[in-house]
């Protein structure tokens, strides 16, 4: 098995551990008090959606950004949630139930492997792409479907850029006690989110949000980028 196959594997194992509570323990993510719902209504805003859309939740979770989703893009419009948990899917369908919502349809997958609908309107990805070592690629084959003007926007921990190593080291391990938190440091994803981004799409704006905790990337499918 190779190292990203054991990563992955632990992923899975983890968030499968995680999934029945997390609705109430990502509320403590990555601090208690930590202005997370605030945080994915910038997200969501920077999707500009308009009613009838179609957007992928990239990672989706449980289905946090539902409601937000929804709220932008109306019973005419269509999310696609995506997530390689099996465990957080079915929690997102249990929300989606509880909702009533039926413009929803969840996937299984890798991100890096999924198969992006043709002619979306915007991609979203929320507290989940910097898990995935291939996340450049995923921006890109998201940026290759999205309809001209479509969006992407990605929101994501970092760390902050005045932060010294050590006291990265030892913030970051308290609130991703899962995960390789030196490998997550040193190969710094959000660097490689960013400069996808700005390959991938035009009108690019990076946002640090949080003392620089948190970033916000979105950028759009233009004439000039890769993708059209
Ligand atoms: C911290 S949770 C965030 C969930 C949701 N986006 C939110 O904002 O609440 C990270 C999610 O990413 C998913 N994930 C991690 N690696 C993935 C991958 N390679 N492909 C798809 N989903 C992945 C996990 O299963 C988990 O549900």
């Amino acid at each position: 098995m190779s190292q990203v196959d054991r990563t992955r594997e632990h992923l899975i194992e983890t968030y499968r551990k995680k999934a029945k509570h997390y609705d109430i323990t990502s509320r403590l993510y990555p601090a208690p008090g930590y202005p997370q719902r605030g945080q994915r209504l910038r997200a969501v805003q920077a999707l500009g959606l308009r009613a009838g859309d179609t957007v992928v939740d990239m990672a989706c979770g449980t289905g946090l950004n539902f409601s937000l989703l929804e709220k932008a893009i109306g019973p005419a419009g269509r999310i696609v949630g995506v997530d390689l948990t099996d465990a957080m899917l079915a929690r997102a369908q249990d929300r989606i139930e509880t909702s009533g919502w039926s413009n929803i349809s969840l996937v299984q997958a890798d991100a890096v492997a999924f198969d992006f609908p043709a002619e979306v309107d915007a991609i979203l990805s929320t507290y989940a792409l910097s898990q995935v070592p291939e996340c450049a690629e995923v921006i890109a084959h998201g940026a290759a479907v999205l309809s001209a003007g479509g969006r992407w926007a990605v929101l994501d921990l970092k760390v902050p850029g005045s932060t010294p190593g050590w006291l990265a080291q030892l913030g970051t391990a308290t609130v991703r006690p899962f995960a390789s938190i030196d490998q997550w440091i040193m190969r710094r994803p959000w660097e490689a989110i960013r400069a996808a981004m700005h390959e991938e799409l035009t009108d690019v704006s990076w946002t640090e949000l949080f003392f620089g905790t948190a970033f916000l990337a979105a950028g759009s499918r233009g004439p000039g980028t890769s993708g059209a």
